[in-house]
């Protein structure tokens, strides 16, 4: 191949560019689309076709300030004209770190006082990991059925939600323990009880719609995770137990109020460090700037909690916070990195969430996830949609099957292609059929009804009367 070959593909517009470039990546990397990004502003991306597309994925939920805020944009480019590395062990500090200190500290859970800073999520589970360990002098880590913490050795053994992130990859790393999540909708101790329709169910005429209000939950997960305790995993062995407070790519399942309280109690009998992974649901994303800060009672703080994505509107970086005490037991050294705490990253986070309050974007994401939400419960009557759960703008809708039967394989992945072709970025979750809207949190109430409007015509395609038609054909 000749010298910038591939480059002159893109720009000659040839048909098969994407499949040129894709032969010299990995194929283990999973690529939706065909198109080759160009540039993006707002909740718009452009590709170098000249097509124009909403963003409903926000690069799965990282763009949280929308595509090239200008501030953002700004400070990235100042900073990069005065200091671009420094690397964490040379200088004590830098001084956009230490503005971003002074910001987390007025957004993190009052008791997390300390940080520690990363380059991705996976890399900031594993920390957390260590943590747990060094500090509680325990092994076992407890997760959850549908989570996912990352690809990394350490977080892909805590990942849960399909089997294809593990599979040929093991001895996966040792001393995990995977418990039950409160998956509501396909609950059979809620299925069973007398009551348990009452406590979820889709009710498209109660607006504005909170699906989690007066929730009620058989509690079975707690359970399990009490016997859990007695049978496999000793509570003085377990170092941690790890959550996300809406379980991301295992599908948006949003807990009861009540059950993240509950884990902080078993937490607190027990000697067990709380871990919550705020890396998808944190940052503003779901109305608050936490997703565990959405519980029932008083307010529940976590002994770790780990962010990431959103914080920095798309720059690689994330981080840890955690309690004042946590890091006794680890000698000077055992963590680090060479880019962590980076000072382009540590700008770019300062700005994104300088524009989150200035421009009240936990507001927006609270309104423009009503807004979705209702639109949502409109299709459920002509469309088989069996679920509608996530909160604010993290927001997901589950397909069901015919007279109550599970969705045929492969609908919510021909949901997500259908607006594709009507160029609408959408992305499924979970290892059933369910699609997930994860916008940018400056997402406009038009957006939002344009959005609709291409899901809408995109479900039509699929469960239509045409494309019944073109089965029976
Ligand atoms: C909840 C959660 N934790 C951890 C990760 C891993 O983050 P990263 O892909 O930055 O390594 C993800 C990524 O999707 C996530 O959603």
């Amino acid at each position: 191949m000749s010298k910038h070959a591939l480059s002159a593909a893109v720009k000659s517009g040839a048909a098969d560019a994407a499949s040129l470039i894709r032969r010299h990546l990995s194929p283990a990397v999973a690529s939706n689309s065909n198109f080759i990004a160009e540039r993006a502003s707002g909740s718009y991306i452009y590709s170098t076709d000249g097509q124009k597309h909403l963003d409903m994925a926000a690069g799965i939920g990282v763009v949280s300030t929308g595509h090239c805020h200008p501030k953002v944009v700004k400070a990235i480019q100042d900073q990069a004209a005065s200091l671009i590395h420094t690397q964490q062990n040379i200088f004590a500090a830098s001084t956009p770190m230490v503005g971003l200190i002074d910001r987390l500290l007025t957004i993190a859970p009052p008791s997390l006082t300390r940080f520690f800073f990363a380059n991705s999520g996976s890399e900031a589970v594993d920390n957390a990991i260590k943590i747990a360990r060094g500090h509680t002098k325990r092994q076992n880590i407890i997760c959850f059925e549908n989570s996912f913490h990352g690809r990394t050795y350490g977080s892909m053994a805590l990942t849960t939600s399909k089997t294809y992130y593990r599979q040929g990859f093991a001895p996966l790393m040792p001393q995990v323990v995977v418990a039950p999540y409160p998956y509501c909708l396909h609950c059979k101790v809620r299925e069973a009880h007398p009551d348990g329709d009452s406590w979820y169910k889709i009710q498209p005429n109660v607006k504005p719609y909170d699906p989690y209000e007066a929730r009620g939950c058989c509690n079975a997960p707690i359970d399990a995770l009490k016997w859990i305790l007695k049978q496999q995993s000793a509570p003085v062995d377990t170092a941690a137990i790890i959550i996300e407070p809406i379980m991301g790519e295992g599908g948006f399942l949003t807990p009861p109020p009540s059950f993240i309280p509950a884990l902080r109690k078993i937490c607190d009998e027990h000697g067990i460090l709380l871990i919550i992974d705020e890396v998808q649901a944190g940052v503003g994303r779901t109305g608050k700037w936490w997703g565990h800060q959405h519980v029932s009672g008083e307010a529940v703080e976590p002994d770790i909690m780990i962010f990431a994505k959103g914080i920095a509107s798309g720059f690689p970086f994330a981080g840890l916070a955690v309690r004042e005490n946590m890091f006794e037991g680890l000698a000077s050294g055992t963590m680090g990195g060479t880019y962590g705490a980076a000072p382009l990253a540590c700008a770019t986070a300062c700005a994104t969430l300088d524009v989150i309050k200035e421009e009240k974007l936990l507001d927006n994401a609270t309104a423009r996830g009503r807004q979705l939400v209702k639109g949502l419960l409109d299709l459920t009557g002509k469309y088989p949609i069996i679920d509608i759960r996530g909160r604010g703008l993290m927001c997901a809708a589950e397909f069901g099957g015919k007279d109550g039967m599970s969705a045929e394989p492969g609908v919510a992945a021909a949901v997500t292609k259908a607006a594709g072709k009507r160029n609408m970025l959408l992305l499924t979750a979970g290892a059933r059929e369910t699609v997930r809207f994860l916008p940018p949190l400056t997402v406009s109430s038009s957006e939002i009804d344009e959005a609709l409007h291409i899901f809408g015509e995109s479900l039509e395609e699929v469960f239509g009367s045409s494309a019944a038609q073109l089965k029976a054909a």
